[in-house]
């Protein structure tokens, strides 16, 4: 296994394309395309037999096609005697579906799990997953990486006087936390309850000392913004002066974009971890690359480094 070929579906090739130029390798060749009748059909038009092999493919919209065609990869790569396959998924959609939590309900996470090891990967490196427990509904490696350097490294160049880093709901707590303790700023959270299963929020109540600082939030995801706006709103009639916004994973559903121009958050802070549309770059909205972490941690597994060091 010592040639090392990175593959990418549709989902987000502009990524893949930023993973490979820092790995200084080029993109393996495939075409990977739907027939008329939406079957998806996939070659690797390259020899991958005993090669070390990843596909980068997050689960971003139209989730459910970029799912299949990241299965039918992991399956054709498997087929054609490929030495290990990892499944590079930098978004893991329907992380949300991670628990029994009412009666009569599935765990999609978990199935999503089960199918990528049946269609053939070897392992998992992702970034940021809903839940740190979802690791555990693999039985293969997992690698998760965390944006939280990178977005914690640009908000300290910034330094701003009086900040204090907002949990947007208990859920993020433990990683707000940590970026508070990066940019040595207090923690103060969000009490969010959800009102059904729909994508609607309800955020009732601030833990912690907001008045007269600039507040930054932290979040997983932006989906439909609904989540970010409330919470913007609240810290403003606690008196907060500036809010910014900072998550992993922009999703930007829905009305998202129509949410955050008009909400007052001064900045939002996200990374490449989905593909952002033309209509997404708003100037209130800036956008780091994961692309090097995704590279630097792709050489790590190939070369069986450490990829907990890069953290440390
Ligand atoms: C939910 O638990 C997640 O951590 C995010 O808070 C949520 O996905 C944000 O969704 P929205 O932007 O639709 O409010």
């Amino acid at each position: 296994m010592d040639e090392l070929k990175v593959f990418t579906g549709n989902a987000h090739p502009v990524l893949a394309q930023a993973v490979v130029e820092y790995l200084g390798i080029p993109l393996g060749k495939s075409e990977v395309f739907q027939f008329s009748n939406e079957n998806i059909f996939v070659r690797i038009l390259e020899n991958v037999r005993q090669r070390d092999t990843f596909v980068i493919q997050p689960l971003s919209s139209p989730v459910n096609a970029n799912l299949v065609e990241l299965l039918i990869m992991l399956d054709a790569l498997k087929r054609a005697s490929a030495g290990r396959i990892t499944a590079v998924i930098p978004y893991y959609g329907y992380g949300r579906t991670d628990k029994k939590d009412q009666p009569r309900v599935p765990i999609t996470a978990r199935l999503i799990a089960d199918l990528l090891t049946v269609a053939g990967a070897n392992r998992l490196l992702t970034v940021d997953l809903h839940a740190a427990q979802i690791q555990g509904f693999f039985n293969i490696p997992v690698d998760e990486l965390t944006a939280l350097n990178l977005l914690a490294n640009y908000f300290a160049e910034r330094d701003f006087d009086d900040l204090v880093v907002v949990a947007t709901d208990i859920g993020i707590s433990k990683r707000a936390r940590d970026l508070a303790e990066k940019l040595n700023a207090p923690l103060a959270i969000m009490e969010k309850r959800r009102a059904g299963n729909v994508d609607q929020a309800e955020t009732l109540n601030v833990i912690g000392e907001v008045e007269g600082r600039v507040a930054l939030t932290l979040d997983d995801e932006i989906d439909t913004g609904g989540s970010l706006v409330n919470v913007v709103s609240t810290l403003k009639e606690q008196g907060v002066k500036e809010v910014y916004a900072c998550c992993s994973h922009p999703i930007f559903s829905d009305s998202a974009i129509q949410r955050i121009t008009s909400c007052p958050v001064k900045e939002v802070v996200v990374t490449d971890t989905v593909p952002i549309k033309d209509n997404e770059k708003l100037d209130k909205i800036t956008v780091l690359s994961m692309a090097p972490l995704l590279g630097e941690a792709i050489h790590r597994i190939h070369t069986g480094l450490s990829i907990g060091a890069m953290f440390e």
